[in-house]
């Protein structure tokens, strides 16, 4: 997969050399790019925001530096393209697994606290995408004329990560492109590590994963439940389920409200 971060700070998406993700673009499963949009600008100052049209507090991110990077990172032609553009493209090596054949359409992907929910659905159908190319703003937004101007050449989704206001849109690109990445083939040593996943498709769906337990047996003078011991598998799937319903009503009665009749069993309604 192929991702283009457009930025006036490339240097908060240095954590994306860490951990799962950097071990992803170390082996080749994800080529990130990270692209400083001031390297668009064309005045001594580097401007890439102005104050809005009708007033008000904050200022809006002008639309011509926008317009020239996206234009610049669209050209490059997403996982077969090698153009960083001027930005300070970081992504050393190329390619990416799917899309190897020539351009396709990227997603562009807006996060804003005015978007839709980004949710594990979202996550999952992204990952199943050869390029995302996210536009983290800063201020009051970016002009809207930009998102109606790509939206001819590529599938917008303008995206919010919860119910409050950031100062940006780079700590929410992190968490995107974490939640997309552990979903790539390859990309979590065990593949069943997000079947059970909180809000993963399946037997589970819309239950929040119950509380788990490791060596040792005691700690503290606290043990830990029988029934992870007994081998009986049916019993530990159980009492999972049991864990995970009773989470979920006290941190999510909402998502209980939402569970069809035919999800909920006997057993989990005397629960
Ligand atoms: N930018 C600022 N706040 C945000 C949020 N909650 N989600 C996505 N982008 C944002």
């Amino acid at each position: 997969m192929r991702v283009d971060i457009v930025t006036i700070f490339p240097e908060y998406l240095e954590p994306l050399n860490v951990s799962l993700v950097g071990k992803a673009r170390a082996r080749g499963d994800l080529d990130v790019r990270v692209h400083d949009l001031r390297a668009w600008t064309h005045d001594r100052h580097h401007t890439v925001d102005d104050t809005p049209y009708g007033g008000g507090p904050g200022m809006v991110m002008k639309p011509e530096p926008w317009g020239e990077a996206l234009d610049a990172v669209l050209a490059a032609g997403g996982p077969s393209g090698g153009a960083d553009g001027p930005g300070r493209g970081d992504g050393a090596r190329q390619g990416g697994s799917e899309g190897s054949e020539g351009p396709c359409e990227p997603v562009l992907v807006v996060p804003t606290p005015s978007g839709r929910p980004f949710t594990q659905e979202l996550a999952v159908e992204l990952s199943g995408k050869p390029w995302l190319v996210f536009t983290p703003a800063r201020y009051e937004g970016i002009d809207r004329r930009v998102i109606e101007e790509y939206a001819t050449r590529a599938d917008v989704r303008e995206v919010s990560i919860g119910d409050y206001v950031l100062a940006g849109g780079e700590a929410p690109v992190l968490v995107m492109v974490e939640a997309v990445a552990r979903l790539l083939p390859g990309v979590l040593g065990n593949a069943e590590s997000h079947r059970d996943d909180s809000f993963a498709p399946g037997a589970m769906a819309r239950l929040l994963e119950g509380p788990v337990y490791t060596k040792p047996p005691e700690w503290r003078g606290r043990g830990i439940p029988e029934v992870l011991v007994s081998g009986h598998h049916g019993r530990i799937a159980r009492w999972r389920r049991d864990q995970a319903l009773a989470r979920t009503a006290a941190n999510r009665p909402d998502l209980v409200e939402q569970c069809a009749p035919e999800e909920l069993d006997q057993h989990d309604r005397a629960t």
